[in-house]
């Protein structure tokens, strides 16, 4: 698909804000209601139906879940390498940077943040490198909030949103100096198709820093206790088809990119006395992070029980809470037996010369 300078959505016209809008009647039951259709979709062997119904499916649980992040997470949706005696907060801002770093990023460089979330990332890294970011999102309810934490930044003239599905992004071929992206890609119905679209939007030379969701080579598909974990980190987090480390690889190799670096984050510069999953299990208690631990997560399922019951919260609030608990103590578990990484990174290149891919 080639597409024009001129196109009105191009990253560098000042017209790549988003437009979506969230519906302000919507609840989070009726949110979760439709994300649940994932499971037939996932049963089907139709990959055409997944690939145009699941992103809008991912899109309802994030409806669902957007606000319980913003209260557990604040404005950054993705674990990190953890140091003993490092904020969460802190972690992830080290991270995002790095990020920035890897991609030697700089002013006057087009970037996109593919799944940006609420722009969390996007706002450390254009402060930290001043590269003008396009963060693109299929939520709309997360794009609305980003936009006012892009103008509380003062961060208006490198940061914007545009709103489209990942695996079809309205905009020209070449478009981007450099993408990287933290836990999206692994809500794609189908990766090949993602990196391969990821080519496209990229200009030769140019480089992708994916780090994402995958299951590592200790792995086993025939242990019943790991295929139940599979499950339940699937299902609870809108992630229906996780690849492992060897397959994501294999399939940005597929796509055309050239491989410069490809390692786990978490089993490279993890530390054993603080572990990423480690928010989860309330090993880090503080004020911030009390609503992640699981007495945290209890007394959130059981207050907003209470709030639906006389109506100040909408209705499907603690069904999203206790859905979310499942996913938590899922990750947890993986992550103890180090079959699950949530930070495995790709940094490879579009090749300068793209003749013969
Ligand atoms: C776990 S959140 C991570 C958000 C952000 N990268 C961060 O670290 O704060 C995953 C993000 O991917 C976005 N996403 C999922 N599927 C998408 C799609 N098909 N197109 C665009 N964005 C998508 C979600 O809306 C959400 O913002």
């Amino acid at each position: 698909m080639t597409q024009s300078d001129e196109h009105p959505q191009s990253p560098r016209s000042g017209d790549a804000r988003g437009t979506a809008v969230a519906d302000p009647s919507d609840s989070p039951k009726q949110a979760l209601r439709d994300y649940h259709q994932i499971t037939r979709l996932s049963e089907s062997q139709e990959d055409e139906d997944r690939i145009a119904e699941q992103p809008k499916l991912v899109s309802r649980f994030y409806d669902a879940v957007t606000r319980f992040y913003e209260f557990g997470w604040g404005t950054t949706f993705h674990f990190s390498p953890r140091r003993p005696g490092e904020s969460l907060v802190e972690s992830q801002r080290r991270h995002d940077e790095g990020i920035g770093e890897t991609l030697r990023l700089k002013p006057g460089m087009e970037v996109a943040d593919l799944g940006c979330g609420v722009g969390g990332p996007m706002i450390s890294i254009a402060r930290a490198t001043g590269a003008s970011i396009t963060g693109i999102n299929f939520s709309p309810l997360q794009i609305e909030r980003g936009q006012r934490l892009v103008a509380k930044a003062g961060l208006e003239d490198t940061c914007r949103f545009l709103y489209a599905n990942f695996m079809d992004v309205p905009l020209e071929d070449g478009a981007f100096d450099a993408i990287y992206s933290f836990e999206a890609v692994c809500h794609a119905p189908n990766n090949l198709l993602l990196f391969r679209e990821l080519y496209r939007l990229l200009r030769p030379g140019g480089e992708i820093a994916i780090v994402d969701w995958c299951f590592t080579d200790r792995f086993d598909p025939d242990d019943a206790r790991h295929a139940r974990i599979r499950s339940e980190i699937e299902t609870n987090n809108a992630v229906p088809d996780l690849l492992t480390t060897t397959q994501q690889v294999e399939t940005a190799q597929k796509a055309g990119f050239e491989i410069i670096e490809a390692i786990d984050q978490q089993a490279e510069f993890g530390d054993p006395r603080a572990p990423w999953y480690m928010a989860l299990q309330g090993r880090d208690f503080s004020f911030t992070s009390w609503a992640r631990t699981p007495m945290g997560r209890g007394f959130t399922a059981a207050v907003t029980r209470l709030l639906e019951f006389v109506r100040i919260a909408p209705s499907g609030t603690s069904e999203t809470a206790r859905f979310l608990n499942v996913a938590a103590d899922a990750l947890v578990e993986g992550g103890e037996l180090e079959i699950f990484t949530p930070s495995f990174l790709i940094h490879a290149r579009k090749p300068e010369s793209t003749e013969a891919s």
